[in-house]
């Protein structure tokens, strides 16, 4: 049994769905506070498996201690954690509670159940403005809100904790920039209010919840001005996670990948490849920078391949056709149902 908290989140229903196509019996542990119950039901239905759900927080360590128990779980992957750099910025407190308390007490309840298997929702914010590219796991590691160094300090509290035990066995997956969604349209990216990402925020123009893209600046040093990043179908993406499970299971120690492709693409050649996946035109102005943005951000992805065996196989088109999918058939998200 596997464990996902955040399990009915973006990331972690898709990770569900591919533990489930292998074969693994899955618990959902999820508050529920950036998702809804209709998401696990969609898991359900593209794989015509059942999975455990618990309702719980993450920072109760009594509930977890007895879902970990009640449920014989082997290895935790975890996802639950807050995601949004602008409202970290604002709400510091609510980020360092809810992703480096919460991880402490996940980390309290494993020890205490005996679960010393765990799979970490990282991000390549931890490397902090680039200093090289492509960015290997060797690059030097910062931060530069709140989101991100709760990032960092939960890598830290990992890298502390196999130093002193290592029996635990831990990856910490840095994820670049995830988008698309599941082939079946059924599970994808469902965020709340005015979408920070630029692929949410793109696909809610294709389908006319929005009337045009602000593109964050055309004067980056990048080949059309525009912030280049790497984006990451999100099926490849749960992909990675099912390997490093594996490989943990095998040879245990400590794993630190990125899960990236290794090619960067600007913001115009998404509006472009997502306008001909959808048919549909994306209207965009130029506006200033954002702060905080970095010109380019792309992996050196060798280190998964080497170790883990998996590389990013979906291209462009379709990561802007799996998104097309999802956001044309569920305009409203989980909602539309
Ligand atoms: P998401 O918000 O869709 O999913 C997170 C899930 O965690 C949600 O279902 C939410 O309800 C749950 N959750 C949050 N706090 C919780 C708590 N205290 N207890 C129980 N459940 C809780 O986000 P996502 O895009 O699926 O991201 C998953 C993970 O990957 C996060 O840790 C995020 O920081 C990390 N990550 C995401 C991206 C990205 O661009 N999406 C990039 C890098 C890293
Ligand atoms: N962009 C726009 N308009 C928008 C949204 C984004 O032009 O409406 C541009 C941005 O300026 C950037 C690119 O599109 O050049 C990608 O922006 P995203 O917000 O989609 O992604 P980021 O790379 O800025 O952020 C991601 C994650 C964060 C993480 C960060 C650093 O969403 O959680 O990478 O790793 F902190």
């Amino acid at each position: 049994m596997i464990m996902v908290t955040g399990g009915a989140g973006y990331i972690g229903t898709h990770i569900c769905v591919e533990l489930l196509a292998a074969g693994h019996d899955v618990v959902v542990f999820d508050n529920f506070c950036n998702s809804q119950p209709e998401a696990v039901q969609r898991v359900e239905q593209i794989s015509g498996r059942k999975l455990t759900l618990v309702t719980g927080d993450i920072r109760d360590p009594v509930a977890l201690e007895a879902a970990l128990r009640q449920h014989a779980v082997k290895a935790v992957i975890h996802c639950a954690g807050l995601k949004a750099v602008g409202e970290s910025v604002e709400q510091p407190l609510a980020y360092y509670d809810n992703n480096v308390v919460g991880t402490l007490r996940l980390l309290e309840a494993m020890r205490a159940a005996g679960v010393n298997t765990l799979v970490f929702s990282s991000s390549a914010t931890v490397y902090g403005e680039p200093q090289y590219l492509p960015l290997t796991e060797a690059h030097p590691l910062s931060a530069t809100n709140p989101y991100g160094r709760s990032k960092l300090m939960i890598e830290d509290i990992l890298r502390d904790l196999h130093r002193s035990d290592a029996s635990w066995r831990i990856g910490i997956l840095r994820y670049f920039n995830p988008v698309g969604a599941h082939i079946s349209g059924k599970i994808g990216e469902n965020p709340r209010g005015v979408p920070n990402n630029l692929l949410p925020f793109v696909a809610q123009v294709a389908v006319g919840l929005r009337s045009s893209l602000n593109v964050w600046g055309d004067d980056y040093e990048t080949p059309d001005g525009t912030g280049v990043r790497d984006y990451i179908h999100v099926v490849d993406l749960a992909d990675g996670h099912l390997k490093a499970l594996a490989y943990l299971q095998k040879q245990g120690g400590l794993l630190t990948v990125n899960l990236g492709t290794g090619n960067g693409y600007s913001v115009l050649d998404m509006v472009k490849a997502f306008a001909e996946a959808s048919g549909k035109p994306v209207p965009y102005q130029v506006m200033p920078r954002r702060a905080g943005d970095v010109a380019a951000c792309y992996a050196e992805p060798s280190e998964a391949l080497r170790l883990l065996g998996w590389r990013a196989e979906r291209g462009l088109d379709a990561m802007c056709a799996d998104a097309w999918r999802w956001q044309s058939g569920n305009p409203n998200g989980f909602a539309s149902s």
